[in-house]
């Protein structure tokens, strides 16, 4: 394998002089800052601070980074989501660098860039290549430029960008991030004795790569470069991927229960035919309590196929669970066991876990299923206030029409999401009987809407949203009339 290490401050031009050396050679780069960026992103998108430690660590595990091959470039996905401007904002840096002194950060990605390499030929740039991610790399640089030049290169990258800054502050954060970088206790910057040091200050990037480039062919002169970088992207991702399965491995059930999990949600929504309006209202990637009313026993694999998807969740009680087949094939479809009539702390747990991993739960307010069947709803349990106050989850209100029977289509509406954030920062246990109050009303209108749509609108979309329409220019109409008088 080819590793080719290169380190240094920030701004010295690493990242322009990987990308020329490693189209030269035909392999991979891989951008270890962007890794860091990538980290805090989603740190700061959780709302929480990447400085601390027991703030960071936690959400580790929630983090999946893989690459794109676009072009000349490589994109850097978030879970799936391509950050790769995201990451490059301004007050990004300030953040990565925060989320780099955490060694629980370093180890989580060190290991995947050892990962990496060791698959792979690759020139990877960063902070602590060449000292401690890959000693033993043969090739090791060290690139470095005045910190007056490496602003000034900055501010004309972020002007480029539409982001202008002055100079003066990207000087001072480039000496602030210089400053954390190589004073961390874990793994600092440094430049060690095996490194060659190139002074960009004066060079053209040309220049430099050639420096490198040369370097590295007097070392590796049989080596037959040509263009195998795809290929390498898959090589990455692979690794990549591997990391991650181990880590999620222990917890996941096997590949036969979860076919069976896939056939009982298809056969349940064939059966328990629904017709599905406004599924769009649905927050995709997001947490969420889902609420509905509930008529059968297969309306949780109906909502969970036809909304949640496979990320989403649904309480279950635990003595349908206790069996270890049907255990088995619910926790597939995403069951969460709940031993009702009694505080169950792990199903709290587990509630809670799910939304601060961005899965929708879906819970049934009425605590039962409906037997009489009729429009009315039951009264709701005060379990989903609490877990949307104490989560800060959006709730998604959900209502079939009525009780059918199987093979007759039911509808269902999905309403406009909603946050009990008026309860913020209250005690729960003063707050939930009110909260839950509340509940019940955003319920009651979504209902009225439900009966607009399936008896004004005989269950048509387009009829209800034209009717809709109407109503609000009639409505602008009266405003109108009584402004005249
Ligand atoms: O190279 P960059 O500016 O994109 O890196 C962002 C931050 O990540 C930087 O402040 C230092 C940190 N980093 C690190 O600690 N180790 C690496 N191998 C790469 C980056």
């Amino acid at each position: 394998m080819i590793n080719i290490a290169i380190d240094g401050p920030s701004g010295a031009g690493k990242s322009t002089i990987a990308k020329i050396v490693a189209k030269k050679l035909g392999i991979t780069y891989l951008d270890t800052g962007a890794m860091y960026r990538a980290v805090a992103l989603y740190v700061v998108n959780k709302g929480k601070d990447p400085s601390i430690e027991e703030d960071v660590a936690p959400l580790l595990s929630e983090i999946n980074i893989s690459y794109i091959k676009k072009d000349d470039d490589n994109l850097i996905c978030l879970n799936g989501c391509d950050v790769s401007e995201e990451i490059r904002r301004h007050e990004m840096s300030k953040y990565a660098s925060q989320v780099s002194k955490i060694p629980a950060v370093r180890l989580f990605l060190v290991d995947m860039q050892r990962n990496i390499a060791s698959n792979t030929d690759v020139v990877l740039d960063g902070r602590d290549i060449t000292s401690y991610v890959l000693p033993d790399a043969k090739h090791k640089f060290y690139l470095t430029a005045d910190a007056e030049e490496r602003a000034k290169r900055r501010c004309k990258e972020l002007a480029e960008k539409g982001q202008e800054m002055p100079y003066e502050q990207v000087l001072q954060d480039i000496k602030d991030r210089d400053f954390n970088d190589m004073n961390r206790s874990f793994a600092p910057l440094i430049k060690t004795a095996d490194s060659i040091e190139i002074d960009s200050t004066h060079m053209t990037l040309q220049e430099v790569a050639d420096v490198i480039l040369n370097n590295v062919e007097i070392k590796n002169p049989q080596e037959n470069y040509e263009e195998k970088s795809l290929a390498q992207i898959k090589d990455v991702n692979a690794a990549v991927s591997k990391q991650i399965k181990q880590r999620t491995k222990q917890n996941k059930p096997n590949i036969f229960y979860r076919g069976l999990a896939n056939f009982v949600r298809w056969a349940m929504g064939a059966v328990w035919t629904t017709r599905i309006y406004f599924a769009d209202r649905f927050p995709k990637n997001s947490k969420a309590i889902v609420i509905c009313n509930h008529y059968s026993a297969l309306d949780p694999c109906v909502i969970m196929s036809k909304v949640l998807g496979k990320n989403g969740k649904v309480l279950m009680k635990y003595e349908v669970m206790k069996n270890k087949f049907v255990g088995k094939v619910a926790t597939a479809i995403g069951a969460i066991p709940v031993k009702r009539g009694e505080a169950d702390v792990n199903a709290v747990k587990s509630i809670l876990g799910a939304l601060g991993k961005n899965q929708p739960v879906l819970i049934f307010p009425e605590g039962t299923r409906n037997k009489s069947g009729n429009k009315e709803l039951l009264p709701f349990k005060s379990g989903v206030a609490t877990f949307a106050i104490k989560s800060k989850s959006p709730i998604v209100p959900m209502l079939y029409y009525k009780k059918t029977g199987i093979f007759k289509r039911n509808k269902i509406i999905v309403g406009t999401p909603f946050w009990l954030d008026k309860f913020y920062g209250q005690k729960v246990g003063d707050v939930k009987e009110e909260a839950t109050d509340y509940i019940f009303e955003k319920m009651q209108e979504l209902r009225a809407e439900l009966d607009i749509l399936v008896e004004k609108c005989h269950g048509s979309k387009k009829k209800y949203l034209k009717y809709k329409k109407n109503q609000s220019m009639e409505l602008c109409a009266n405003v109108g009339e009584s402004r005249k008088k």
